[in-house]
């Protein structure tokens, strides 16, 4: 077992497409990816696991997969992803390229163990947890007794306070919180979907946003509205005994800058 902290990278909604040229909203989705995982290289000596919590295509392509994995493939760690409402899950079990083995249901890295929850809906923007999986959840919640547990999701499951965002929250967020109260080895839920930063408490439990990798949406807005703040990446620093240090780290300012005009995505 690690007796040193494990150094997980957690990046999301890459938004990527087949054709690298391409925006959204005014952003080269590929090259802000591609810049955060530069960044990342540079900042970061030692990383034990990545995770990629999901809307990694926007155009449903196989290219902006295998994008995905060849770029991420430079950092030298392992690399689990979660499925978003963006995420076309035929287009990852058509392709031959074994994409299916990273979505892991959980991860082990030393003490801790990371639930992947997906809350992927058909049809939907918004999330929920079927059933199935939140009876999956809670047998693991139960298998995993006696080590400290990090929940990661695409979904938020605490609103924001963005109309707009909240909409498309996960929607039975309820049974997995109440859940959680029987399980206190679950202290802190990432999640990303909101493309904001957000650590707050909630009923005891900690809820973490993150950044996307390309464009950000402005906080506490009514409707659709960008933030000029910059792509970034978040690390977690997971100690042995269950603490947890985490910091979200950004590009420059100005690098990447939304097109304003556009009124949606
Ligand atoms: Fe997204
Ligand atoms: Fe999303």
């Amino acid at each position: 077992m690690l007796q040193r902290p494990v150094n997980l990278i957690q990046l999301s909604d890459c938004h990527l497409f087949a054709d690298e040229s391409r925006d959204l909203i005014g952003i080269r989705t590929c090259h802000s990816f591609a810049n955060v995982v530069s960044m990342i290289k540079d900042r970061e000596p030692s990383i034990d696991q990545i995770l990629v919590t999901g809307d990694i295509s926007q155009d449903d392509s196989l290219e902006s997969y295998q994008f995905c994995r060849k770029v991420t493939s430079t950092l030298k760690a392992p690399c689990a992803w979660l499925r978003g409402n963006h995420d076309e899950m035929a287009v990852i079990k058509e392709s031959d390229n074994n994409f299916a083995s990273f979505f892991p249901d959980h991860i082990r890295i030393g003490n801790w163990v990371v639930l992947m929850l997906n809350t992927q809906t058909d049809g939907a923007v918004y999330g929920t947890l079927s059933s199935a999986e939140l009876d999956k959840f809670e047998s693991q919640l139960v298998a995993f007794q006696g080590h400290p547990i990090l929940v990661a999701m695409h979904h938020h499951p605490v609103p924001v306070g963005s109309r707009w965002i909240d909409e498309i929250a996960l929607r039975n967020s309820e049974a997995v919180l109440t859940l959680l109260k029987g399980y206190p080895q679950v202290q802190t839920i990432i999640h990303g979907h909101t493309h904001q930063e957000r650590d707050i408490d909630h009923q005891g439990v900690r809820i973490l946003g993150i950044p996307s990798t390309c464009v950000q949406f402005k906080p506490e807005a009514e409707g659709f509205a960008t933030d000029d703040l910059q792509p970034g990446y978040r690390k977690l620093r997971l100690y042995p005994d269950g603490q947890i240090e985490t910091e979200v780290y950004r590009l420059p300012a100005g690098t990447w800058i939304p097109d304003k005009s556009q009124p949606g995505y």
